[in-house]
């Protein structure tokens, strides 16, 4: 288990996007941790299965701290059932400490001039718009971080938030306003112990080229041709690390790669 993951015993984290990929890998290693975890994907039947893993390597792991794991089918772009999140959280796990905002992605390469208006809104709609109510709602909800005094929001950005790439003209946009908002959210809640971290991965194989590919998976695996890539447990351990440093230190932004990526479009490929 990683570093003083102590400070987790007995937290409860919500995580968006737990039915696969960096979601998925986040969840175990919290239940791991000893805290308990709310599960929200669209797909059901993969949240039941995280939610057995969770089971499982709590189970394994003896600590009496954590073990309640509740998986609710959500779609986080649905704004108006965001109003109604609390509801459908079983009342022993709704003292939330920590939200992750993972769920995000991107369909195609297109160029603008190709872009299709539905796919541009559902991108926005999963990766701004939801998280930004799930975020507004948690920080001033109820129940809420402000009035509690405590609360921990970690944002999945990326570094195609930082740096923009012909064919991710929308994903990147997504990514740059997810940086912007969580920047500025740390600024407005710089009087309050709530603390705001944004982790960006480069490349990280999991479900997410294979969504950006629209299921063609020689195209998603091409991606990672003569990489060793980034895998949803690497990216788990950080936003894991960050959750668990004592209370008065803020993990702002954390930056990973691959050893052989150095920036979105910079990349060392082994000859095959
Ligand atoms: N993989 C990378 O290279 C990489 C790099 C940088 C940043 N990221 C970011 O990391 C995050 C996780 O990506 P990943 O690599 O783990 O991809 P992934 O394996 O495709 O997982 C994405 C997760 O998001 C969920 N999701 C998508 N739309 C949703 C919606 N409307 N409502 C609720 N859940 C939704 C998916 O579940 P359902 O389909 O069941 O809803 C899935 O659990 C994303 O924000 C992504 O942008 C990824």
């Amino acid at each position: 288990m990683v570093f003083n993951a102590s400070r987790l015993l007995g937290k409860t984290v919500l995580v968006t996007g737990s039915s696969a990929g960096i979601g998925r890998a986040t969840a175990i290693l919290f239940a791991k941790a000893g805290s308990n975890v709310i599960l929200l994907a669209r797909r059901a039947e993969a949240l039941e299965e995280v939610k057995q893993a969770c089971i499982d390597v709590h189970q394994a792991s003896k600590l009496s701290h954590g073990g309640q794991f509740a998986a609710i089918p959500f779609d986080v772009s649905d704004r108006v059932a965001i109003n109604g999140i609390f509801d459908k959280i079983p009342a022993n796990l709704r003292d939330i400490d920590i939200l992750v905002n993972n769920a995000g992605y991107v369909v195609g390469r297109e160029h603008v001039g190709d872009l299709d208006e539905s796919v541009v809104e559902g991108m926005f709609a999963t990766n701004v718009l939801g998280l930004i109510s799930l975020t507004n709602l948690f920080v001033k909800g109820n129940p809420d971080f402000k009035s509690r005094g405590k609360g921990h929001i970690i944002n999945l950005g990326s570094v195609a938030g930082r740096e923009p790439y012909a064919g991710g003209s929308i994903y990147t946009a997504t990514k740059h306003a997810v940086n912007a908002f969580t920047a500025s959210m740390m600024r407005e809640l710089i009087n309050t112990p709530i603390r705001v971290t944004e982790v960006q991965p480069g490349m990280v194989e999991t479900e997410f080229s294979l969504v950006r590919f629209k299921g063609d998976a020689a195209a998603a695996k091409a991606v990672y041709a003569g990489i060793e890539p980034l895998t949803g447990e690497d990216i788990a351990e950080e936003i894991v690390w960050a959750a668990s440093r004592p209370p008065h230190v803020n993990i702002a932004e954390t930056l990973i790669f691959p050893v052989n990526q150095a920036s979105a479009t910079v990349f060392y490929r082994a000859p095959s």
